[in-house]
């Protein structure tokens, strides 16, 4: 069944999603743009200038490119200090054990994070080299729900997309998995991740064994 798993980091494998909140949200205000959690929900899995223009366009006035950028910046050095201490105790229940039961079942293992931070993330967890290939956001054109991100993983990794089963907490990660051609388990809420094959509320209840069961014609 399948021959490759590939994870999303950001509230997948660590909840840096929460660190990402916080930061877009103290930008957010500042341009005197309410920014709550069910803002941030459209916001999961989007790149940095695509979450910024989506903010940007509640905020009533146009904003220069200079403007932009500037404001990307900011956001992205105080998501930077959010996440210095950062470390292994960071990983989220039942991460590890995820991968080490993909690693030891035999199947190829990627990341495929739109974050320009991931490679950071992965070191302080300390959890790069379980992974068989790490796409890295700055090579990638389209972000989520583009499907690009989980093609050049599966590519990169020598396996048929319909081989692959992607991991995403994102409605626009899912997206992504599903205009891949994949299998999309969600980690979440069943009621907001509509578009995965199966939601589970988070990889401590990742049973790889009980998903290489499910039959091939379930997918896509
Ligand atoms: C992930 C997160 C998003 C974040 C994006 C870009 O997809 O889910 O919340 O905005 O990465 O992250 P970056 O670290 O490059 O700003
Ligand atoms: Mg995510």
């Amino acid at each position: 069944r399948f021959k490759a798993v590939i994870f999303d980091l950001d509230g997948v494998i660590t909840d840096t999603a929460h660190y990402h909140f916080l930061a877009w949200q103290r930008m957010a205000e500042r341009q005197g743009v309410r920014f709550d959690h069910a803002f941030n929900e459209q916001l999961k899995g989007i790149d940095r200038m695509g979450s910024l223009e989506l903010i940007l366009a509640a905020a009533g006035r146009q904003y220069t490119a200079p403007e932009k950028l500037a404001l990307a910046d900011s956001k992205n050095l105080h998501y930077q200090e959010l996440i210095t201490g950062m470390t292994a105790a960071d990983l989220l229940p039942g991460a590890v054990a995820a991968l080490d039961a993909v690693r030891a079942a035999g199947l190829r293992i990627g990341l495929a994070s739109v974050s320009k931070n991931a490679f950071t993330v992965l070191d302080r967890l300390g959890i790069r080299a379980k992974f068989d290939y790490v796409v890295d956001a700055a090579l990638i054109a389209r972000g989520k729900p583009d499907p690009e991100i989980f093609l050049k993983a599966a590519s990169e990794l020598g396996v048929a997309p319909a081989d692959c089963l992607g991991v995403e907490d994102a409605v626009a990660g899912v997206a992504a998995i599903k205009a891949a051609g994949m299998f999309a388990l969600g980690i979440g809420l069943p009621q907001v991740l509509t578009q995965a094959d199966r939601v589970i509320a988070g990889l401590d209840q990742f049973d790889l064994a009980m998903l290489q069961r499910l039959p091939v014609s379930l997918q896509n």
